[in-house]
């Protein structure tokens, strides 16, 4: 039988799960390697320069270390600044995350969307050109968070989060009233689906939450060899930049399909 097909993750943290999730759920016979550039997060509060020349001798020291055949920048503040560099300084496949301003304006019916994501995704002119390329007669409003990354953070490593502190970050999506009022907002930071149940209850009314991650397991998939028809499941672990102990792996099982991240 073929050795699986070896898939490496990468993230400013734990965002990057909600990806590798619906990937592994799409591809259960590949090995798994996430990455959480813990040491320098959040990738939002840094500048342009900086995540750059972070990010990309970081990419490649990973790529020596564990030579998967694609990689997934799991992680929208990272993904609209540094492909092109990953794909000239490396000649492995790359998928990355970038805000999902086509769909969302594809299916809006109030012609109202919202973009949350970091203050860095927003502030990028790869969104700006996504907007004016796509936005299709819609309206986009941008909302830059400082906190919503973090609070996930918090969240799925178990520390209480106030619904006060979620709100006031998405308060600034809900636009308009009546037939013209926000009814699509696009998750772009794979932090954000973490928190999804809260946000929703938490929405002043109901809106479409667009999440990419689907899409992006079915990129990798096209990718990628089809699955041999003896392929099991294959292994999976986790790496933090901090090099903090994987406290943390008995709660993550759920997004490596059940399997217990070494
Ligand atoms: N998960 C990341 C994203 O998709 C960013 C969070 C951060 O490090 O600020 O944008």
């Amino acid at each position: 039988m073929s050795s699986p097909p070896k898939i490496l993750v990468f993230d400013s943290g734990l965002g990057g799960l909600t990806v590798l999730r619906e990937i592994v759920r799409t591809r259960p016979d590949a090995h798994y390697v996430y990455v959480a550039d813990d040491a320098f997060f959040p990738y939002g509060h840094h500048g342009e320069d900086q995540i750059i020349a972070r990010v990309v001798p970081l990419v490649g020291e990973l790529l020596a270390r564990h030579v998967p055949a694609l990689v997934v920048i799991a992680c929208n503040t990272a993904s609209t600044l540094v492909m092109s560099h990953l794909r000239n300084a490396y000649s492995v496949p790359f998928v990355g995350t970038v805000p999902a301003i086509k769909p969302a304006c594809a299916s809006s019916k109030t012609k109202r969307v919202s973009v949350l994501g970091t203050k860095g995704t927003v502030k990028r002119e790869y969104t700006r050109r996504l907007i004016n390329d796509f936005a299709q007669g819609c309206e986009v409003t941008l909302v830059g968070s400082a906190e919503l990354a973090s609070l996930a953070e918090a969240a799925l490593s178990g520390n209480d989060v106030r619904d006060e502190d979620i709100a006031a970050e998405l308060v600034p999506c809900f636009v308009g009233s009546g037939e013209d009022r926000t009814d699509t907002v696009v998750l772009a930071c794979t932090h954000y689906p973490l928190l999804l149940d809260r946000m929703t209850k938490l929405a002043p009314w109901p809106v479409d939450w667009i999440d990419p991650a689907p899409a992006i397991a079915r990129r990798v998939s096209e990718l990628l060899a089809s699955p041999g028809r003896e392929s099991n499941e294959a292994g999976a672990e986790i790496i933090f930049t901090s090099k903090r102990p994987h406290a943390l792996s008995r709660a993550l099982m759920p997004f490596f399909g059940g399997r217990v991240p070494a």
